[in-house]
């Protein structure tokens, strides 16, 4: 099917909406598009095969990000494409945009917002990939909250485990004690600014304490891809379901990703 494009648009409430991340850490986001949005039909795709994207080139990722879009679109009939990704979000949303204008494109950001709601002059951590970490997008975001003193944390190797199914293991455990023991009782939230680490919330949890405040764009962005397509009169009532599509071509995704959506958050 060819990629419909500007001129030639006639989008319906029947398309499909679809996820898309560097691998499974957009199910983060697509459970609770799931949940506010029950009866649409979904195509998720993850993009194993080249994960992590969060250690590439911006250029890499942006390149990558244009080719899943492209592959979805060659496939599906979409209404909506929602990445389901910070990294992706950070590198490519504005190419994504501009590539297909009249698709309502969503994008996903650290929910540093959601924390400083909650502690307005706090002590804040960001963890996210080494992309969205460096991104200019990320500096500007951080400015909007001056009051704010925000902690930016680097976490190798959480993406590659997640995606091993591995988010709440020993080894999650493990990898993350250096990294957040430093913090532990010294912020008042951390943000989780990639979509893959809700998946390992237990393990920031037992190190960080259990009354630690966790913020992921999970929420709001569903919340505004429903907003768009009330907007757009594009929203649909009926079965709900997914479509599960991983480059990696392997059986094995496909279960991880379906334990993934169920699992209990
Ligand atoms: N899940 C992605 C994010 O939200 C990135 C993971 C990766 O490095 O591939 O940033």
């Amino acid at each position: 099917m060819a990629p419909r494009t500007a001129g030639e648009t006639m989008y319906c409430k029947e398309d499909h909406i679809a996820v898309f991340d560097s691998g499974v850490g957009g199910i983060s986001v697509l459970r609770q598009l799931y949940r506010l949005l029950p009866g649409e039909q979904f195509v998720y795709y993850g993009d194993s095969a080249n994960a992590p994207y969060g250690a590439r080139s911006t250029d890499e990722v942006r390149r990558l990000a244009l080719s899943a879009a492209k592959k979805i679109m060659e496939c599906h009939q979409i209404k909506a494409l929602v990445v389901a990704c910070n990294t992706a979000t950070a590198a490519a949303i504005d190419d994504l945009r501009s590539t297909y204008p009249e698709l309502i494109v969503i994008g996903i950001e650290p929910a540093l917002k959601v924390a400083a709601d909650s502690f307005p002059e706090g002590r804040v951590g960001i963890m996210a990939t080494d992309v969205t970490l460096r991104e200019e997008k990320l500096n500007r975001l951080i400015g909007l909250f001056p009051a704010c003193d925000v902690e930016k944390i680097h976490a190798p190797g959480l993406v590659e485990l997640v995606e091993a199914g591995k988010g709440n293991s020993p080894e999650a455990d493990a990898l993350l004690r250096p990294v957040l023991s430093p913090y532990a009782g010294k912020i008042d939230a951390l943000v989780l600014g990639c979509t893959h680490y809700p998946f390992a919330a237990k393990s920031i949890r037992r190190i960080l304490g259990p009354k630690i405040m966790l913020a992921d764009g999970g929420e709001g962005t569903a919340r505004e891809t429903k907003r768009r397509l009330a907007e757009a009169k594009l929203l649909r009532k009926g079965t709900g379901g997914v479509i599960w599509k991983n480059s990696l071509d392997d059986p094995r995704m496909i279960r991880l990703s379906q334990n993934l959506l169920s699992q209990d958050w």
